[in-house]
């Protein structure tokens, strides 16, 4: 059993928390992640691994679904049946020059990890998150400490640059040469915004998400087509080089369950009114 440190919401649907799990702690680099199995009977779920003190990790997420809407409503002291990890290989680093990190919605919680691990390599770094709107902003301070230079972009303009976290990225690239740049977020934000870095010929990584189940490279559901190439991002990446991605398929591959997801959360959440309901007249 894994005991929860602590749990706490961060915005709209968007948990931290910290989980004791010495072995993966003590071994854990940029760019890895973790599967949680909550209980017995559970799905198992990829989360990456957002910062490390001592023996715990911490996890980011958005509790969109079954397994993420009953993480999200466990609190500090209760315990995750399983955590395996760290899996997946870690952040491709060196000493580049000037690094920009790009951050978009609840991807942005996996930059502040890879942001140390450029500084410690050396390197000038540069953080841009973006966001919807200001009420979903994560892990501003953390990227605000460890970068040299950090922006903001809300898509509605309620705080920062008033547009997309694509547009600062060119902003940025017009005044000053830029080495290396990761993005992570949405499927089709990390399509979008690498565009902008093609041209330039830029080596830009992206950290891909898609469904994975026992993420050892034995099941094949994470199957993502790079270079033309079929790799597994459970072993293979999950970071690539965003140039050769094929984000149609990745989006294509995402939405195949879609109904089925659909139908597991409703019955989840029927399962914890049934409960509640029950508590009050018990
Ligand atoms: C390497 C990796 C790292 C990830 N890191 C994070 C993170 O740090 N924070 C975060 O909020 N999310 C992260 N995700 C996505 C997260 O795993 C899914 O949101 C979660 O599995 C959804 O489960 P659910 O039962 O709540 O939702 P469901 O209703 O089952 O699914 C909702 C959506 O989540 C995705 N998803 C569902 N099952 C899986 C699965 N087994 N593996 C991957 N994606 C799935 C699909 O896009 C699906 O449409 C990561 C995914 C991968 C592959
Ligand atoms: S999750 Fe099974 S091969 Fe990657």
């Amino acid at each position: 059993m894994f005991y929860i440190e602590k749990s706490e919401q961060l915005a709209d649907k968007v948990h931290q928390m910290w989980v004791r799990a010495p072995h993966v702690a003590h071994h854990a680099l940029a760019g890895q992640f973790v599967i949680f199995r909550i209980d017995e009977k559970g799905e198992r779920i990829p989360l990456t691994i957002s910062a490390v003190d001592g023996d715990a990790i911490r996890v980011i997420f958005m509790a969109i679904g079954k397994t993420t809407t009953h993480l999200a409503s466990l609190k500090s002291g209760d315990s995750i049946r399983d955590v395996a990890g760290p899996l997946g290989k870690p952040s491709e680093m060196g000493t580049y020059g000037t690094c920009v990190l790009v951050g978009g919605g609840v991807g942005s919680a996996n930059l502040p990890i890879i942001a140390r691990a450029a500084k410690a390599a050396g390197n000038r770094v540069i953080g841009i998150i973006g966001a919807r709107n200001a009420s979903l902003i994560i892990v501003e301070n953390e990227m605000r400490s460890v970068c040299d230079e950090f922006f903001l972009a809300t898509d509605d303009g309620s705080r920062g640059f008033h547009g997309f976290a694509a547009d600062v990225l060119k902003q940025v690239m017009a005044k000053e040469r830029v080495d290396r740049v990761w993005i992570i977020g949405p499927a089709i934000m990390m399509k979008v915004t690498s565009e902008a870095t093609r041209a330039a010929g830029i080596r830009t990584l992206v950290s891909l998400n898609p469904i994975m189940v026992d993420g050892t490279g034995m099941c094949g559901s994470c199957r993502v087509m790079v270079d033309g190439m079929t790799k597994f991002a459970c072993v293979d990446g999950p970071e690539f080089d965003a140039h050769k991605v094929d984000f149609n398929v990745l989006m294509q591959r995402l939405r195949m369950y879609q109904p089925e997801e659909k139908e597991s959360l409703e019955r989840y959440q029927a399962h914890v009114c049934a409960c509640r309901g029950g508590e009050h007249h018990g």
